[in-house]
């Protein structure tokens, strides 16, 4: 529908684009200064904390990084997003190898995508709780910036995930953006705290014990400054609820208030979320996938996680060393999963 606002601007743009056109030229000359382009004054990888839990960034990682993508241009589906994301996760405590290469894994999907990392070595507050407040304090840290320097999603992951498919982005996960119209046109649909009731805020899982928060995804946002301010106030505010689960239960319960739930979206566990089942042998050579259970991994899905795994530290051990050999799932044709169109599918459902 053509409403009088959005025909304002056509005409605008009409207006206005053959004047830039004629004064292209001296419009180059006077923004030399300013068009150079934004360069965050931040490293990729940021590391917080006094512990050194970041692996160095080796020449073999780059030239990995390098080749991986250049495979991945040529045989994987995916376009380059463009928005400004970041894989977040935590890694302190003693450190141990099976940890540290599956982070690996994440540093060397960041260089191939040109995303950031962000990563705790030391812990701020109790167990598990380190994870929201670390990611409050990130969003706050965020938050300062200039806008257009401003991380758009952080993408959580636990430790004991494994990048399974280096050339998906973390962006071909994202709603489309097409509600960024809806800002500029004055912000449309908004309830009482001022959030458009279907932009969708926070992509997270379930598993068969309900939420499982060990991977989902974030806008940065003052809607994640107000969750994660509840989720870790959680306990000391209600310390009659049971937290079998300490800060995912916390979390199950805020993202079910009304505050909260209108912006948070449950996505298929497959998604980005899916577990280990028969081990990495099984992985690369499994030729049937017909009885398998959906949240079960298998080639061309994102990422493994493996919670409460019996033999954590050796399957991810295994993981590690099997993607090593295996053949991109693209450029051999042995992808059993793509995601991709139930993806498309499910945001244009929702409209
Ligand atoms: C997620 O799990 C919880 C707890 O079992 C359940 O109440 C909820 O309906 C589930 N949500 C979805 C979308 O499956």
């Amino acid at each position: 529908m053509l409403t009088p606002k959005v025909f304002t601007t056509i005409c605008i743009i009409l207006i206005t684009f053959p004047i830039l056109l004629l004064y292209h030229d001296t419009l180059k000359e006077l923004s030399v200064p300013y068009a150079r382009p934004i360069i965050r004054p931040t490293p990729q990888f940021v590391a917080s904390g006094n512990s050194p839990c970041l692996p160095p960034t080796t020449p073999e990682m780059t030239e990995e990084a390098v080749r991986r993508h250049a495979t991945c241009r040529k045989y994987s589906p995916f376009t380059t997003g463009k928005a400004r994301i970041a894989t977040v996760t935590a890694h302190f405590g003693s450190p141990s190898k099976h940890y540290q290469k599956a982070f690996q894994s994440h540093l060397l999907h960041s260089l191939i995508h040109g995303t950031e990392v962000g990563v705790m070595c030391d812990a701020i507050v109790d167990d598990l709780w380190n994870k929201p407040a670390f990611i409050l304090e990130l969003l706050m840290r965020e938050t300062m910036r200039p806008e257009k320097e401003r991380l758009e999603w952080i993408m959580w992951v636990d430790r004991d995930t494994v990048i399974l498919d280096q050339c998906r982005p973390i962006s071909s996960f994202l709603p489309p953006e097409n509600s960024r119209f809806g800002s500029w046109w004055g912000r449309g649909d908004r309830n009482h705290d001022g959030y458009n009731k279907r932009e969708v805020n926070l992509l997270v899982t379930n598993d068969s014990n309900g939420l499982n928060n060990g991977v989902f995804l974030l806008r940065v946002d003052e809607w994640a400054i107000f969750l994660f301010t509840a989720i870790l106030a959680f306990r000391h505010y209600r310390p009659e609820v049971d937290l079998p689960f300490t800060e995912q239960s916390a979390m199950e319960h805020v993202i079910r208030t009304e505050q909260f739930k209108h912006q948070t979206q449950f996505v298929p566990q497959s998604w980005f979320n899916a577990y280990d089942h028969g081990g990495a042998k099984m992985f690369a050579t499994r030729e049937e996938t017909m009885d398998m259970n959906d949240e079960w991994v298998r080639r061309g899905d994102y990422l493994v996680h493996f919670p409460g795994h019996p033999d954590k530290g050796r399957a991810i051990y295994e993981y590690t060393e099997m993607l090593k050999d295996l053949p991109d799932v693209w450029e051999k044709a042995t992808v059993q999963r793509d995601i991709g169109r139930d993806v498309a599918e499910f945001w244009r459902n929702l409209g």
